[in-house]
C-alpha cells in the first residue's frame, strides 16, 4: 500500500459494526435456545473467525446483507467439532470461546495463527482450572483442548485488567451452578454485562472502594434475542485522529457505539481542546450511540498531553494511533502504565515506536509506553508486523507525512476493518 501525504479529510462515512459487541452477540446466540438476529454485525475477519468456530461446533449460521442469524439449541447442544477450532488473529475469540467450552459437555482444540499463538492464555486458564476445568495447553499458550463439564463457581480478582478474562469467567459461571465472583480493580470494557443484563441474566453488579463485583448466579439459559451492533468506535479512532491532525478536516461518522468504558479516546481529546461533537444519541440493545463530528482547530492544549492509569484499560486498542497523532500535539504525548500494550497482536509499544522512528519522529521508548515529542514525519517504509492497528494507524501517519510511505502487509487491516483504506480514500480532499 502506498499512501502520500494528504492536505485535509472531509465527509460523512460508517465504521463496520463493533467487533467486541459482535464477538459476544455471536458466542452468546450459540448458547441460546432458538435462532437470534444480529444486524450490523461486525464484517471483520476476526469475527468471521467466531462464527466460523462456532459453525464448526454444530451452530446454525446464516449470512445476509451485514445480517446475521445464529440458530442453537442452547449450550448442551453443542458438539464436539471434527477439526480444530481455528481462531484465526483474534484472542476473543479463544478466549471467550474457552469460557463457554470449560462449561459445555463437549470437547475441542482452539488453535490460531502465529500471533495468537504467542499471546498469553494462563490469564484464561488459571480462573477456569480453579472452577475445575480441565485444559491442556502449550505451556500457557494455544493450543488449548478443552474437555468441558460441570464446574464449580469461584471467587476471582482478576490479575490483570483484560475484558476478554472477565467475560471468560462470567460467560463459564452463567452455565455453572451456583454464584461465580469476579472481581475488577480496573475498569474494564463492560460489553458483556450490559449483554447479560439485556438478555435478563441473574447477573449483579456493585461498587465498592474502587472495585467492581460481579455475581453471576448459573445455570441460566437466555432466550434466543435480535439485537444490532452498534458501530465500532476503535475503528472510528482511526478517522478522528486524522481529522484532528489535518488541518481544515470536517468528518462526521455515523452511529458509533459511546459506551463509557470506551470513550476514553474521545475523552481525553476532548478535555484537550479537540473539537468532536456527539450528536443524536440514543441507545441500542443497552448499548450508548451518538454520531461523532470531528472538525480541525489549532485551539489544542500547549502543555503535553499525558495519558496513564485507570484511562489504560479504556483506550487499550487506540494507543497506537494516539502514539502516532502525538507527533502534531503541540506539546507531544506521554503514555505510561500500557504495559498490556505488549501483548496485544503485535508488542504495540515497539511496533509504534520503531515505525514512528523510520518517519523521522522524536520518541522514547519506556517498558509501560512511549513519549513522543512533536515531529515532522517524512514517509517510510512500515513494517505492519501483521497487526491490523498498526496497519491502519500508519495509514494515517503517512497523511500526516511529507512524501511517500509505503505500508507492507497492509491487507492485514481486515482483521478488524476491511475496506479501511477505500473509506479513507474517499475522505481525502
Ligand atoms: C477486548 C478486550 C481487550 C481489547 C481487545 C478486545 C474484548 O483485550 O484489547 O481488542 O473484546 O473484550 P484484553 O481483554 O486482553 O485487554
Amino acid at each position: 500500500m502506498k499512501i502520500i501525504g494528504g492536505e485535509s479529510i472531509r465527509g460523512n462515512i460508517k465504521v463496520p459494526g463493533d467487533k467486541s459487541i459482535s464477538h459476544r452477540l455471536a458466542i452468546v446466540s450459540a448458547i441460546c435456545e432458538g435462532t437470534s438476529r444480529i444486524d450490523n454485525f461486525s464484517r471483520s475477519q476476526d469475527c468471521q473467525s467466531t462464527l466460523e468456530c462456532l459453525k464448526n461446533l454444530g451452530v446454525n449460521i446464516k449470512k445476509f446483507n451485514g445480517t446475521v442469524e445464529i440458530t442453537s439449541q442452547g449450550i448442551r447442544s453443542l458438539q464436539k467439532p471434527e477439526t480444530a477450532l481455528n481462531c484465526g488473529n483474534s484472542g476473543t475469540t479463544m478466549r471467550l470461546l474457552s469460557g463457554v467450552l470449560a462449561a459445555s459437555d463437549t470437547e475441542a482444540t482452539l488453535i490460531g495463527d502465529q500471533s495468537l499463538s504467542r499471546r498469553p492464555m494462563k490469564r484464561i486458564i488459571e480462573p477456569l482450572e480453579m472452577m475445575g476445568a480441565q485444559i491442556e495447553s502449550k505451556d500457557g499458550f494455544a493450543p488449548l483442548e478443552i474437555k468441558g463439564k460441570p464446574l464449580s463457581p469461584i471467587e476471582y480478582t482478576l490479575p490483570v485488567a483484560s475484558a476478554q478474562v472477565k467475560s471468560a469467567i462470567l460467560l463459564a459461571g452463567l452455565n455453572t451452578k451456583g454464584e461465580t465472583t469476579v472481581i475488577e480493580t480496573a475498569e474494564t470494557r463492560d460489553h458483556t454485562e450490559r449483554l447479560f443484563k439485556f438478555l435478563k441474566a441473574p447477573l449483579q453488579i456493585a461498587n465498592s472502594n474502587r472495585k467492581k463485583i460481579f455475581k453471576i448466579k448459573g445455570p441460566f439459559s437466555p432466550a434466543a434475542f435480535d439485537a444490532a451492533a452498534p458501530g465500532d468506535i476503535s475503528s472510528a479512532a482511526f478517522f478522528i485522529a486524522a481529522a484532528i491532525g489535518l488541518k481544515g478536516s470536517e468528518i462526521s461518522i455515523e452511529s458509533v457505539g459511546i459506551n463509557p468504558t470506551r470513550t476514553a479516546f474521545i475523552g481525553i481529546l476532548q478535555n484537550f481542546g479537540a473539537d468532536i461533537e456527539l450528536s443524536n444519541k440514543h441507545k441500542i440493545c443497552g448499548e450508548p450511540v451518538a454520531d461523532i463530528i470531528v472538525r480541525w482547530t489549532e485551539k489544542l492544549q500547549k502543555h503535553p498531553l499525558r495519558v496513564d492509569g485507570p484511562l489504560i484499560p479504556n483506550l487499550i486498542d487506540e494507543l497506537p494511533i494516539l502514539g502516532v497523532l502525538g507527533t502534531r500535539l503541540p506539546a507531544g504525548l506521554e503514555v505510561r502504565d500500557a504495559y498490556e500494550l505488549r501483548h496485544k497482536e503485535s508488542d504495540r509499544i515497539s511496533a509504534v515506536v520503531q515505525n514512528l522512528k523510520k518517519m523521522g519522529a522524536k520518541i522514547e521508548e519506556l517498558e509501560d509506553g512511549f513519549i513522543v515529542a512533536p515531529s515532522r514525519l517524512e514517509g517510510a517504509e512500515i513494517e505492519t508486523f501483521g497487526d491490523h492497528r498498526i496497519a491502519m494507524a500508519f495509514a494515517v501517519a503517512a497523511l500526516f507525512a511529507e512524501g511517500e510511505t509505503v505500508i507492507s502487509n497492509a491487507e492485514c487491516a481486515n482483521v478488524s476493518f476491511p475496506g479501511f483504506y477505500d473509506e479513507l480514500e474517499q475522505l481525502l480532499s
